[in-house]
């Protein structure tokens, strides 16, 4: 198994320079490559290096080349002739399950990626590459052939909830720790699975209304339902259908304590106006009620979409933008700080360690797949990544990182194929999380209804 990602590779783990040179002296190399210009390239690259290339321009002289001898390494265009890479790919392996292939192509699909996967590729570089690259994903295949895989230390985990030492973090660390004892309202900003309600939860727990409670609000999903406005203002019975009683609303039940409106940025503008009216007041009137009553609730919000924009776009109003503005904390994804990449899986993994009873190890080529992904789902991904690993893999290398990616970014699609590999997968997630389908689903990457599915076709 391999990852596709090729942005930001990082080579400075474990391995010294001087031990790889060493290792890496007239290693042989066939190099299938239909490009002129860009096999000389490649193999000027590699020469200089200390490799012995042996470079063809057609799928039949490597075939006729891997037929012949064993090449430890085989870097394969994948669209050449009438043939691919693909083809040079299943040759190699037949003749030597040992063989590392590289592929490299400029028209990937997720189709060629998953035959290449499927196929047992070492890695796969899209095009046009960085030479380093090509030389980064050689030495991961020597590495790997030489079973140097090295099982990364333990370093020292900090006793907290949050992790992360980046230069982006640490800013963020800052201006909760100044803001924390203050009253300020917040508005926190990132990507989804950045860790917004953990900071918002951070600023309360390091406030004086920490031994008050922390309410968290979805106002996405309380605005579709025109239920906002009772939910934080609260209502007296009959103020609407449905009202069978007076209820107390958030802001009056949160009193003393922390208030988290997440998803800000959905509400509509009628309720914008009302929630400006409360910051500037303080005061909440339920539905229905005849006075407002004062409260003393601090208010902590949160959107992953761009509140400027939306500004901008009159979808938000600006003068509660600006009201809501008074601290902004931008939480950055987590690819803009990879850095933090080793600690929070070494943190994750401990976690999970622990709750499943498991002894799973992190190795160094494990950490590296980790470190060069894109992580659409930031910290949450990387979270339930690792979650999932404790419960299904032995450890945690390039090809159980390339596996656990796959199966939950592809979702249904990898099902259909796998079904066997995936029926135990389901039994040994839903084992461990003790029935919960929810939290199998979500481990599983898959929708709570496409596992209620599969479950009944399992006949669990
Ligand atoms: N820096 C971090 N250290 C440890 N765990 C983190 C960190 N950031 C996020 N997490 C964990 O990742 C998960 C997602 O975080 P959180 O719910 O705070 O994200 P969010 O930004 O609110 O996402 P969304 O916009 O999808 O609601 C949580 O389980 C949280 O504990
Ligand atoms: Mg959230």
């Amino acid at each position: 198994m391999f990852h596709a990602s090729t942005a930001g590779r990082r080579a400075d783990l474990g391995r010294s320079a001087a031990a790889l040179m060493q290792s890496t002296l007239m290693q042989r190399l066939l190099l299938v490559e239909d490009d002129q210009a860009l096999q000389f390239t490649i193999q000027t690259a590699l020469e200089e290096k200390g490799y012995q290339v042996e470079a063809v321009s057609t799928t039949e002289e490597a075939i006729e080349r891997l037929a012949g001898e064993k090449y430890p390494i085989v870097i394969s265009d994948i669209y050449i002739d009438e043939r691919t890479g693909l083809d040079v790919l299943n040759e190699a392996k037949r003749k030597d399950p040992q063989c590392s292939v590289i592929l490299m192509t400029g028209r990937g699909t997720i189709e060629t990626v998953r035959a290449a996967s499927r196929g047992g590729a070492f890695d796969y570089i899209a095009k046009p590459f960085e030479l380093d690259v090509m030389l980064d994903a050689i030495e991961r295949a020597e590495a790997a052939r030489a079973g140097e895989e090295n099982e990364v230390e333990d370093g020292e985990l900090p006793e907290t909830e949050m992790i992360g030492s980046s230069p982006a973090m640490i800013e963020i660390y800052k201006t909760v720790d100044r803001v924390a004892e203050t009253d300020a309202t917040v508005i926190i900003e990132g990507e989804t699975g950045t860790g917004k309600e953990l900071v918002a939860r951070m600023i309360h727990n390091m406030s004086r209304r920490a031994s008050h409670s922390f309410m968290p609000v979805d106002c996405a999903a309380l605005v579709s339902s025109n239920l906002l406005e009772s939910e934080l203002f609260g209502a007296t019975r009959g103020a609407f259908t449905g009202a069978d009683r007076d209820r107390l609303g958030v802001l009056e039940a949160a009193a003393k304590g922390t208030v988290f409106l997440d998803e800000i940025g959905e509400i509509d503008l009628k309720f914008q106006l009302a929630l400006l009216r409360f910051l500037d007041t303080r005061q909440v009137r339920p539905l229905g009620a005849a006075r407002s009553k004062e409260v003393d609730v601090r208010v902590i919000a949160a959107t992953n979409l761009n509140l400027q924009r939306l500004v901008e776009e009159k979808k938000f109003r600006e003068d509660l933008w600006y009201r809501l503005n008074t601290v902004r904390i931008f939480l950055p994804p987590l690819t803009e700080r990879r850095g933090d990449i080793p600690l929070l899986t070494q943190f994750f993994l401990n976690k999970y360690n622990e709750r499943y009873e498991r002894k799973v190890k992190l190795l160094d080529s494990g950490l590296r797949a980790l470190q060069n992904h894109t992580w659409p789902g930031n910290v949450r991904q990387l979270q339930h990544l690792i979650e999932r690993l404790t419960i299904l893999a032995q450890r945690v290398d390039a090809e159980s990182v390339g596996q656990a990616l796959t199966a939950m970014e592809s979702r249904d699609r990898a099902v259909e194929t796998l079904a066997e590999a995936e029926e135990d997968q389901i039994r040994k997630i839903l084992q461990a999380t003790g029935g919960n389908k929810s939290k199998a689903a979500q481990l599983l990457g898959i929708e709570r209804k496409t596992l209620y599915r599969k479950l009944e076709r399992m006949k669990l």
